[in-house]
């Protein structure tokens, strides 16, 4: 990797920055002064150190968002604002992305990396990696439901889903409950309350794997996964 790349990536700031803070002999590589910004170096092997400070070399970027409503799951949007956006530069020098979609209304658990291993081993069908979600329903959810549920449901497109696992915590003229799905269909969770013709007016995801929403972050707010997460979430860790 270049130099001013290893730099910038690492929070010394701007590409131009960085190449000042070289071309100035404040760099070493190895114990030895790197004059050049564009010298390779392998951020694995090398020692390098600005003004002495050594440079700890960041590949991934692992965040928990509590997901706010009204913001897209997504790296850009020409209308809307998205994920990324709420994002400080520190974490968007990254380039990370939303690890699947939640839809614009839905709020809570999004995960958001540059890993793209990781993202796909969370997002291939053949892993059926369980979500939850918590829902407030229009209509009483009854038993019927949650035993339509656990044998999958047909969507309006005739596509019918894996099952899903229906908790009712209040049942009433709105219904709250929970819902585990190893599906990320589009809609997946309003399309399968269609299918039993009732309405999903708030849903909020909870968990992904073995990744809780930390309930204490408020809406919009994130944090980096700590390394017990990172570990519980990552599917190649559980052998
Ligand atoms: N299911 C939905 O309908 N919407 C989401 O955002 C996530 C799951």
């Amino acid at each position: 990797m270049r130099l001013d790349k290893l730099l910038g990536n690492n929070g010394f700031g701007t590409r131009k920055d960085v190449k000042q803070l070289i071309r100035k002999g404040t760099v070493r590589v190895n114990g030895m002064t790197e004059k050049d910004p564009g010298s390779h170096v392998d951020p694995e092997k090398d020692s390098v150190d600005v003004l002495g400070e050594p440079v700890i070399h960041q590949e991934f970027i692992y965040i928990m968002m509590n997901k706010p409503p009204g913001v897209i799951s997504a790296t850009e949007d020409k209308w809307d604002q998205t994920v990324i956006d709420l994002l400080s530069e520190n974490e968007q020098r990254f380039e990370p992305f939303p690890v699947g979609r939640l839809d614009k209304d839905t709020e809570g658990l999004l995960l958001i990396t540059n890993d793209g291993k990781l993202t796909h081993e969370l997002l291939s069908p053949k892993k059926d990696i369980p979500k939850t979600y918590y829902a407030k329903i229009e209509g009483v959810v009854n038993e019927d439901d949650v035993a339509a549920f656990k044998e999958g449901v047909t969507l309006e497109d005739g596509y019918h889903t894996k099952p899903g696992f229906l908790t009712i915590i209040a049942s009433d003229s709105i219904s709250e409950i929970e819902l585990t799905i190893t599906e990320g269909k589009f809609h997946q969770v309003k399309r399968m309350f269609e299918a039993v013709d009732k309405n999903v007016v708030y849903l909020k995801r909870l968990t992904m794997g073995n990744l809780l929403l930390d309930e204490s972050l408020e809406l919009g707010h994130y944090r980096e996964l700590t390394v017990e997460e990172l570990n519980e979430v990552d599917p190649r860790k559980k052998g």
